[in-house]
């Protein structure tokens, strides 16, 4: 039994539209070395984790592939728990918002919303960005594209249900007002303060254009939306509200921890949902930052791009998971976005790693192994000297050091206290020179406190890492002979607990890299890994007219012909008026595209020209026949020949 209290923790549930990337993996290796961090220090612990599987990407993603969105996510889901499962991370329960469960448990919290006289029908006219699954104002754009990954819009107007938000803008602004600890880092608040001031409009939390979700249970033709589905998962994941057992221990959480792009969803929009139920808040949301590649974040659509490898699966297939998450925990600052490259990732495994902690692990047990029949000594024979005490004065300080960096969620700054000490006992190696010592017999009791000191540390060390490293800590311990007993945190804060552990030198726990032929081989992999991705849907179905015969094709008379002349319509801004020759015909052709392309660069190309196309009036002059534009998703593209120069024939 613990006696410290309850620990809630969850990460975003992650959307199953594609395989899961690194960036995910830095979230979820956070909040799992949380999660141990708090257990190993007597916490009672709860951590969540899922997938937020319904709404119109999916749906459209299913669609494209040919398959259910059920059938779709079910697959992606089950690569996201297998990858879960190799990097062992500690989640106590994981949630799929298509579980029964879940579904129900939505419903009723709808319905509580409801009823409270927060939820209305209107209609909803503006932007939505389907890879976010979020709803914009034309004001709120950035660059005309969603304000929050930079991707394109579209315009959307439906019936649809709305949440009173508005309604808790007062509130909202109090929460962050009187309770500072409720959002960090603190640049977020401020962003979160100064978006609830511009005013809140209320949130359109339904949708009837697609049906890949939950039904409103006051209107079948409606699914809910995508977010207030997801959101609630904190509090159905605990039986909220019909199974409260675990809702009334673990609620409120003590930390979401999301990154910076949906800080917004948690820290207003859920809260809000909160208030509406008349349900206690998360005492904390946590936003940290981005990895990024180049000068982009780490992204489903983007992962697969150039030379650096972003996918979990091959970089712990290569170098082990607990490199990787050293790697994740170490590198980057929280709340801050961090560059990920494959060269810093290689650098950290091998100094910190394979140099730092591999080398003192291996010499140690060497040397006791080589000094001592493999046997811990006593090491009590000699009056410790400054170095002993530094040595050892840092070893039991280190574990308050790394409390007090975890409560900040500094993770990297845990880390390099505890690599203080690897490094202060690697040093200490060189300045005993243990190997003189043996030369001398009468300096044993001298060399055997040695090597006692640095058993100690090690174990030290191999407690310290455990939250963050729990395979590379047993494999320390099995080494030092330690391995049968549990890892206990108090016993950092203690020097004097070794004497007669049998050693055992095993394999190097990381071995060292050759970073030159690594960086190769991941740019290999790292290429292809892009060229399959751009070769492979991502495909969404073009938006057509409806299908055509071939018959009505057939009756399509095609001709090329030769741009002579080309000029603005007197009367149209939109229009470009053609000469255009083909044989020894002449003909003049209007066609919609001036806001594309300039008469000066029409002149002279080669086009083709329905000509059969009865001839019409346009703004007083006429056109006979069309030029052939096709739209390439943003402009129109003109279709042209690719026949060499010279006569134009037909
Ligand atoms: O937003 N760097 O899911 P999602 C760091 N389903 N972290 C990253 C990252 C990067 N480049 N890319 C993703 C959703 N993440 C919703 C959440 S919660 C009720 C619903 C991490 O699949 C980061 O934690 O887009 C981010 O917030 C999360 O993955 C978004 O995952
Ligand atoms: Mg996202």
């Amino acid at each position: 039994m613990s006696t410290k209290g309850t620990y809630y923790i969850t990460t975003p549930i992650y959307y199953p539209s594609s395989n899961l990337h690194i960036g995910h993996t830095y979230c979820t290796v956070m909040a799992d070395a949380m999660a141990r961090f708090k257990r190993l220090s007597g916490y009672d612990v709860r951590f969540l984790t899922g997938t937020d599987e319904h709404g119109q990407k999916i749906q459209t993603l299913a669609e494209a592939k040919g398959v259910s969105p059920q059938a779709y996510v079910d697959e992606v889901v089950d690569g996201i728990k297998k990858l879960w499962a190799t990097m062992e991370i500690s989640y106590d329960d994981f949630i799929r918002t298509t579980e029964p469960r879940h579904v129900e448990r939505v419903q009723k919290i709808f319905m509580k919303m409801y009823e409270n006289g927060d939820i209305y029908k209107g209609e909803y006219e503006g932007l939505y960005c389907t890879p976010c699954e979020s709803f914009w104002t034309e004001s709120q754009l950035v660059n005309g594209c969603c304000p929050d990954c930079g991707r394109p819009v579209t315009p959307a107007k439906e019936e649809a249900y709305f949440f009173k938000l508005s309604k808790y803008a007062d509130k909202l602004l109090e929460l962050f007002e009187t309770n500072p600890e409720f959002l960090q880092p603190e640049s977020r608040r401020n962003e979160m303060v100064s978006f609830i001031k511009q005013g809140l409009d209320d949130l359109c939390i339904s949708r009837s254009t697609f049906d890949w979700g939950i039904p409103v249970p006051i209107d079948e033709k409606h699914v809910i939306y995508v977010w207030l589905d997801a959101l609630t998962n904190y509090i159905t994941a605990l039986g909220y509200p019909d199974e409260p057992e675990l809702y009334e221990k673990y609620w409120p959480a003590n930390v979401h921890l999301v990154g910076k792009e949906i800080v917004r969803f948690h820290s207003i929009i859920w809260p809000a949902m909160l208030m509406s139920a008349g349900l206690p808040l998360p005492k904390k949301v946590l936003g940290h930052g981005w990895l990024l590649l180049g000068g982009e974040k780490v992204s489903k659509s983007k992962a697969a791009k150039g030379a650096d490898v972003v996918d979990p699966v091959v970089l712990i297939d290569r170098y082990g998971v607990d490199a990787l998450k050293y790697f994740l925990l170490r590198e980057y600052t929280f709340g801050q976005d961090g560059v990920f490259t494959n060269e810093v990732m290689l650098k950290r495994m091998n100094y910190d790693l394979a140099n730092d902690l591999g080398n003192l692990v291996s010499r140690t047990v060497s040397m006791i192994e080589k000094y001592n029949g493999g046997v811990v000594p006593a090491g009590d024979g000699v009056k410790p000297d400054a170095i002993d005490e530094e040595l050892r004065a840092i070893a039991v300080g280190a574990a308050a050091k790394v409390e007090e960096q975890m409560d900040k969620f500094a993770f990297n700054m845990a880390l390099e206290e505890i690599w203080v000490l690897v490094r202060r006992a690697n040093k200490y190696i060189d300045e005993k020179a243990p190997w003189v010592l043996a030369k001398d017999p009468e300096k044993k009791p001298e060399l055997d406190a040695v090597l006692k000191n640095l058993a100690e540390a090690i174990r030290i060390i191999s407690i310290l890492i455990y939250p963050f490293m729990h395979t590379t800590s047993k494999e320390i311990r099995k080494q030092m002979g330690l391995w049968y007993s549990d890892v206990v945190w108090e016993d950092a804060f203690e020097f004097e607990m070794m004497c007669g552990e049998q050693v055992k030198k095993g394999d190097a726990i990381f071995p060292r890299l050759d970073i030159e032929k690594e960086l190769e081989e991941l740019a290999e992999i790292g290429k292809k890994a892009a060229g399959a991705a751009s070769g492979e849907p991502e495909s969404i179905p073009l938006e057509l007219k409806p299908e055509i015969e071939y018959d009505d094709f057939a009756k399509i008379d095609f001709r090329v012909g030769l741009i002579e002349k080309a000029e603005k319509h007197p009367k149209a801004d939109k229009l470009l008026v053609f000469q255009v020759k083909m044989g020894t015909e002449r003909r003049q052709v209007i066609s919609g595209v001036a806001e594309d392309f300039s008469p000066e660069e029409m002149v002279g190309k080669k086009v083709i020209v329905v000509a059969n196309l009865k001839p019409r009036q346009l703004r007083g002059m006429e056109s006979k026949g069309m030029l052939l534009f096709a739209d390439n998703g943003k402009r129109c593209e003109i279709v042209t020949t690719i026949a060499p120069d010279g006569e134009v024939v037909s």
